[in-house]
């Protein structure tokens, strides 16, 4: 199995035990609670912080194109998006099984602006600069290919678009970090190399401008436009 089918396969098996990873998501139940407090040592207030920065960029009255990678199972992304009634929007993700639980929940929340696309991010299946926001939660710590997926990403954003999103960084907690290698890494959730907050900084000020980078203990979130010319 490639690396790919590896990460598929690994997050197939989260999207049948969704009710599990939706609460360690939303650190909800006492399951959700404890991988929250024993991976990543944050609270129920971590979290919200980190997702409210995650998705703050997004103007309340956001009426453009909007594309999401990956959307998971939509667990932070839906209930937001329907504050957006006016976007277009479209989420990819690599896993089917995932995605489902996303459509599901949309459908459930009387959402009609969004399609779902399986898909690749190191290879977007879109024109050059097709959207007005890109949001990508959590993604980058899974992606096996993440040059691929930094290209792709801003290959597909309109000049001034709207990069937005957060992900795990190495270096801020070195309990996480320990996790992150001897569990995450070897079930195939997570795929090194991994940024650091510094680097991550680095790497979006060289491709973007407006470049906002901060962190809540080992989640990086971050929120850059691309150049107008
Ligand atoms: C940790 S989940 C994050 C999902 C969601 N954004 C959230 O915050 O709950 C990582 C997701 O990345 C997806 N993924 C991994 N590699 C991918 C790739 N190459 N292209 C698209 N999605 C990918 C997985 O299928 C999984 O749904």
């Amino acid at each position: 199995m490639n690396r790919k089918e590896q990460i598929k396969e690994a997050y197939r098996s989260l999207g049948k035990a969704n009710s599990v990873y939706d609460r360690m998501m939303t650190g909800s139940g006492l399951i959700g609670k404890a991988i929250d407090r024993i991976v990543w040592c944050m609270n129920g207030e971590d979290l919200l912080e980190y997702q409210a920065r995650g998705l703050e960029a997004i103007p309340k009255d956001f009426s453009g194109d909007l594309l999401e990678v990956p959307v998971g199972t939509g667990v932070l992304s839906i209930p937001f998006f329907k504050t957006l009634p006016d976007a277009k929007i479209t989420c990819l993700d690599y896993s089917e099984q995932m995605m489902k639980k996303a459509e599901q929940r949309a459908q459930e929340q009387g959402i009609k602006n969004i399609s779902f696309m399986q898909g690749d991010v190191g290879s977007l299946p879109f024109e050059d600069e097709s959207f007005d926001a890109v949001i990508s939660l959590n993604g980058f710590h899974a992606f096996p290919d993440k040059e691929a997926a930094y290209d792709e990403i801003f290959r597909v954003l309109k000049k001034n678009g709207i990069f937005t999103g957060c992900f795990y960084v190495k270096g801020e907690n070195r309990h996480t970090d320990r996790i992150i290698k001897n569990v995450y890494m070897k079930l195939g959730f997570f795929t090194p190399p991994f940024e650091t907050v510094g680097s991550l900084k680095e790497r979006l000020k060289g491709m973007y401008e407006e470049v906002d980078v901060s962190n809540v203990k080992s989640i990086v979130c971050f929120a850059c436009r691309r150049k107008k010319i």
